[in-house]
């Protein structure tokens, strides 16, 4: 590829990760080109995760980006675990002495891309034909074609592919370079979103021989609502009737109603564990969803895409004043909060769903192991701890 335009550092990608790591890099003076194939409005729209970590919290409050966030995000000091017939709930607040937050990825996305776009930062929209060159060069090169149908080739000091888990960086690294841990799942999520209020303070989780449950939120008028399906489900045999049929099935309990209403979106997500070392080849960086996919059970992939940005950013700005030796750390840092990040999602997602109706010595596994978080402070601590994040995130920030 020519390269007929300059940057520091080119970004593929505006999911949460590429739009905050845009940011932090201009925090620090450093200039970036963010491109994406999908529109702003596409971006804005697309439905997925609802609950940030404490840190990722206090992430985006040091970034300047949480104006909104603490003006509409919406506290929550636990979870309830429903399973057997009871609806127990877990205290964050007491246990691990932290709460996480209710505010939708879309919401974090609208805030990022506002204030790029505000800054004056290079965001391209609605591109074609990424491509990335010259990895192991100190030069590579972003390549696309604009919205215009203008072709581009960037050189960059570096390029950070935070594409999500079906994009092109990934693909980009040497045959054989990576190493790639799997599991799939034999299920999937239905999520709806519903014009109706929430029916619940805290989201419940529910274990139930007809499959797993969630009730989250997005906001005092909006629920969020997902059913365990099997894999190859199909979204049009679902009607809006049948699925809120189900959900009451799975969430019923004597004396509580779920409020029912308008379907106002519906979708099926695979479920799958994935984490590729190292999370970087030459210049080439790696971030968020395009390095590691958690199923969504414990609430921590945009977790994860938000810490490796704010390791990256700090890594990225050594390297351009000629310290490589944070990039070099840059996977390693990264895994640790990634792989306990892995196993929590694993854990809780093996913990509530359903495999197949004849294997009840997996069903009473998971009920001994329901019964002892909601009966041992030391299990319930632990499960506490894990769903509110590591603490470190903030600080990691301001390595310099
Ligand atoms: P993405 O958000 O996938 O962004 C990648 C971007 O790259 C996209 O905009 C894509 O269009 C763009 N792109 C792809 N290819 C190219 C290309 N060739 N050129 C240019 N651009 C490209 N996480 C949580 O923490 N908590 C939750 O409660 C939670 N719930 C979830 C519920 C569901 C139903 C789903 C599906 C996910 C959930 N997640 C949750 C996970 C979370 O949404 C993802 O981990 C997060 O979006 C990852 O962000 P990212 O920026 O790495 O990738
Ligand atoms: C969501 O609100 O989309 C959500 C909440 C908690 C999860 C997964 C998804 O564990």
């Amino acid at each position: 590829m020519r390269a007929d335009m300059r940057t520091q550092v080119g970004i593929v990608g505006a999911g949460p990760a590429g739009l905050l790591l845009s940011h932090l890099l201009a925090q620090r003076g450093i200039d970036s080109v963010l491109v994406e194939i999908r529109s702003r409005e596409y971006c804005e729209a697309r439905q997925r995760a609802g609950v940030l970590e404490a840190g990722s919290v206090a992430l985006l409050r040091q970034a300047g980006l949480a104006s909104r966030l603490n003006q509409e995000g919406i506290e929550h000091g636990g979870i309830y675990l429903q399973f057997a017939g009871e609806r127990r709930h877990v205290d964050f607040r007491e246990l691990a002495g932290r709460t996480v937050t209710v505010y939708p990825q879309t919401e974090v996305v609208k805030d990022v891309i506002a204030r790029r776009l505000a800054d004056g930062g290079a965001v391209e929209f609605g591109v074609t034909g990424t491509e990335v060159a010259g990895l192991d060069t100190d030069r590579p090169v972003l390549g696309f074609t604009d919205a215009h149908g203008q072709r581009h080739e960037l050189a960059c000091d570096a390029i950070a592919g935070c594409d999500g888990f079906h994009g092109i960086c990934r693909p980009a690294f040497p045959a054989g370079y990576l190493t790639v841990r799997e599991r799939e799942y034999p299920y999937a999520w239905l999520g709806i979103l519903a014009d109706v209020p929430p029916s619940t303070d805290e989201l419940i989780y529910s274990r139930h021989p007809r499959g797993f449950a969630l009730h989250s939120l997005r906001g005092p008028v909006t629920s969020r609502l997902y059913l365990q399906v099997s894999h190859d489900e199909k979204i049009d045999e679902w009607t809006d009737e049948r699925i809120w049929d189900e959900l009451d099935r799975r969430f019923e309990l004597p004396g509580w109603t779920l409020q029912h209403g308008p379907v106002l979106d519906k979708n099926i997500t695979p479920m799958r564990s994935f984490v590729a070392t190292p999370m970087s080849y030459g210049r080439l960086f790696l971030a968020g969803d395009a390095a590691h996919i958690v199923p969504p059970t414990g609430a921590k992939g945009l977790n994860l895409a938000l810490a490796d940005v704010a390791v990256l950013a700090p890594a990225l700005d050594r390297l351009l004043r000629g310290d490589g030796s944070l990039v070099d750390a840059y996977s390693k840092t990264c895994l640790d909060r990634v792989w306990r990040s892995t196993h929590f999602s694993w854990w809780m997602t093996t913990m509530l769903h359903r495999t197949s109706a004849a294997d009840d010595m997996e069903a009473e596994l998971q009920l001994a192991q329901l019964r002892y978080i909601t009966s041992s402070r030391a299990a319930a601590t632990s499960l506490a701890e894990n769903y509110t994040g590591y603490p470190d995130l903030a600080a990691r920030t301001h390595l310099t």
